[in-house]
């Protein structure tokens, strides 16, 4: 079976739209939010203008601030503590990766938790592991989303997680940890990913390595979550071997089509659960 990203991703956003129109009536006021980018890499700008289409479709209020390549990380820090205090402001993105001469962590740590769409404050990151309330990586909580889809009891379920980045591997560790699966997390440098792999009821691989996982990597009926987007001369590739695998698994994410687009509706969510929060 393969997972269609695409249309969880439309039911979620129609859900989300519904509660757009009951916050407006009841508050006066839709969630807003507000999108930095930095710079013109491609990449960015097109997701850049995804999330912000995708905002003004479930009808909350969106805002994009362009500012060039060179712009002193001052001007940039100020804005966000601007906003910060902007009640028409519920979440805060500043898109990555940033130019190199801006400090990513002062940024992520200038932004108000409260206000951290992208939940990678470390407030929102530590609150995340302890199990309270908090902002959840838009990536893993769309993968969490989608693994719930298939599979609603996850109780004593083996996952493992091919990836250990802050943006992924670790927050979707939390996630699957909370759903009482036992979760071994693995890298680049695991000596033998494969029988790791083997050993999986799910499997994510967000580690970026093109087509890493193979066919007899997968247990049968496993359900296998592809976050990888590698360009490669056949195209866009995952870090799954999309046809081999797919004759094994129960479920299977396709590049694209999968992940990405439960990565923009939970962006949207999690603006939702910040202006929810804000109006408590
Ligand atoms: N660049 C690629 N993915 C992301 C994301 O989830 N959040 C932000 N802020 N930048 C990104």
């Amino acid at each position: 079976m393969i997972i269609d990203g695409k249309k969880i991703a439309s039911e979620l956003r129609e859900e989300l739209k519904q509660e757009v129109l009951k916050l407006r009536e009841k508050y006066n006021k839709v969630p807003g939010l507000t999108v930095i980018l930095i710079g013109d890499m491609a990449p960015s700008q097109i997701y850049v203008r995804n999330k912000e289409k995708s905002a003004i479709e479930v009808g909350l209020k969106s805002e994009v601030l362009r500012y060039k390549e060179t712009i002193d990380e001052k001007i940039i820090l100020d804005k966000i503590k601007e906003l910060n205090k902007d009640d028409d402001v519920s979440g805060i993105l500043v898109q990555l990766p940033l130019p190199k001469h801006i400090n990513k962590q002062k940024v992520i740590e200038t932004i108000l938790p409260s206000k951290d769409v992208d939940g990678f404050h470390p407030m929102n990151v530590g609150n995340l592991s302890s199990g309270y309330e908090s902002s959840i990586p838009c990536t893993p909580l769309g993968c969490y989303l989608l693994i719930k889809k298939i599979e609603p009891n996850l109780n004593g379920k083996k996952a493992v997680i091919v990836g250990r980045s802050n943006l992924n591997g670790k927050p979707m560790t939390q996630l699957l940890l909370k759903e009482n699966c036992t979760v071994t997390i693995t890298h680049s440098k695991t000596k033998n990913l494969k029988a790791e792999c083997l050993e999986a009821d799910i499997i994510v691989a967000a580690v970026g390595i093109p087509e890493l996982v193979k066919g007899d990597w997968v247990k049968k009926d496993a359900i296998i979550i592809d976050v990888g987007i590698n360009k490669t001369n056949k195209g866009i590739v995952g870090d799954v071997a999309f046809k081999e695998v797919s004759k094994v698994a129960k479920a299977l994410t396709p590049v694209p089509g999968g992940v990405g687009p439960m990565t923009i509706a939970c962006l949207l969510k999690n603006t939702v659960e910040c202006f929810k929060r804000s109006q408590k």
